[in-house]
């Protein structure tokens, strides 16, 4: 049985640290506030002259290099992200130019906080098909130079953080079902009738200006995510319980059986929701959102990392991943690591 295995992973965070109470002399808000309403203490935001396609590169070569793979056996790159290095190309295209990979195909992603679990679920189609064996799965988000930073755009700016994570998926023969390490299904949702609940506008050839970009689109604040904070949220609770609930029944598993859960980290309260309703034990959920805040398709790859660096993902676990975003879309998968 030919399936996919993660079999490196990589991160990376600017080192430039935002704390809750930097985000005080900015815009009217609160340590207390944040906290309280996302679990969010701080976030890393990127320096000057660091492009969203250099964390990626950083992030890529750190999963190369805990995987043991030469870049030169990479076959192809899929790179989940909100905010690429520019309108186009990809940024896929950006960052194999700087990996050096020339030749091999490189997909962009644009699947918000779901993004790392299509692109995961991209990779893996493509190798249970036999057509490519290493492929490099990455999320990247360099939200800081997207936020706005005033009181207009307060309850979006206090959410978001920058970082990359990237994972190797290998082919692999599964010969040992029950214990052997690969990814087990992925399951992906999208309902586009709430495109417009968590979204940006601009620059956009759906608006009525003759161009793409205008002075009244930046007047009007377009080119900055509007969110509808509290639609997003009861609905992440929803979606996300289902798409678990999906993939516990597709693979015959029970909470119990699952050993960690790398949830997407859009706020605290939402996977303490997701917890207590499916009944997941807390200690069972691994949150990174304190520290990085919102860093949409990033996340899992950035959470799976720091979970190994904290020696709280191990090998020949069981992982259950899922996320829900703007779209909206959502999506699980389980693994065995
Ligand atoms: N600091 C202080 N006050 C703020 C604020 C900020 N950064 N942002 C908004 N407020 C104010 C609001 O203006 C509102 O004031 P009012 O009561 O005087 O009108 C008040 O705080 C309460 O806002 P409310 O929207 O009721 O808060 P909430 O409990 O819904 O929490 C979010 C707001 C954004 C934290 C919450 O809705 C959320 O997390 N939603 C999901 C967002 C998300 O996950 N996005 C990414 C999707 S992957």
């Amino acid at each position: 049985m030919l399936r996919s295995q993660i079999t490196g992973v990589g991160s990376y965070v600017p080192s430039r640290v935002v704390t809750n109470f930097d985000l005080e002399k900015m815009v009217d808000t609160s340590d207390e506030w944040i906290t309280k309403r996302t679990g969010i203490k701080e976030r890393h935001w990127a320096a000057l002259g660091e492009a969203p396609s250099d964390m990626a590169l950083q992030a890529a070569n750190r999963a190369l290099e805990s995987a043991k793979l030469s870049k030169s056996q990479l076959d192809m790159i899929v790179y989940a992200t909100l905010s690429p290095d520019h309108e186009f190309p990809g940024t896929g295209c950006f960052l194999q130019a700087k990996l050096d990979v020339p030749g091999i195909p490189a997909l962009d992603i644009r699947q918000q906080c779901t993004g790392f679990l299509y692109a995961l679920s991209i990779a893996d189609q493509y190798i249970r098909n036999g057509m490519y064996r290493n492929i490099l799965v990455i999320g990247t988000e360099m939200h800081s130079r997207g936020l706005d930073k005033t009181n207009r755009g307060r309850d979006v700016a206090v959410l978001f953080g920058d970082g990359a994570g990237a994972v190797v998926v290998r082919a692999c023969e599964v010969v040992k079902p029950e214990s052997d390490s690969y990814l087990f299904s992925t399951h992906l949702h999208a309902d586009g009738r709430f495109a417009k609940e968590l979204w940006v506008p601009a620059p956009g050839s759906a608006l009525p200006d003759e161009e793409r970009l205008s002075h009244a689109m930046l007047n009007e604040n377009l080119h900055y995510a509007q969110m509808n904070g509290k639609r997003v949220f009861v609905s992440a609770v929803e979606k996300l319980m289902q798409v678990m609930g999906e993939c516990m029944s597709a693979n015959q598993v029970s909470t119990e059986k699952v050993d960690l859960f790398l949830l997407h980290q859009a706020n605290l309260r939402i996977n303490e929701a997701v917890a207590e309703h499916v009944k997941i034990p807390p200690e069972k959920v691994f949150n990174t959102i304190h520290k990085f805040g919102n860093t949409t398709a990033a996340t899992i790859p950035l959470g799976m990392d720091e979970a190994i660096k904290a020696g709280v993902l191990k090998k020949g676990m069981l992982v259950m991943l899922a996320a829900f975003g703007s779209g909206f879309t959502w999506g699980s998968a389980l693994l065995r690591f």
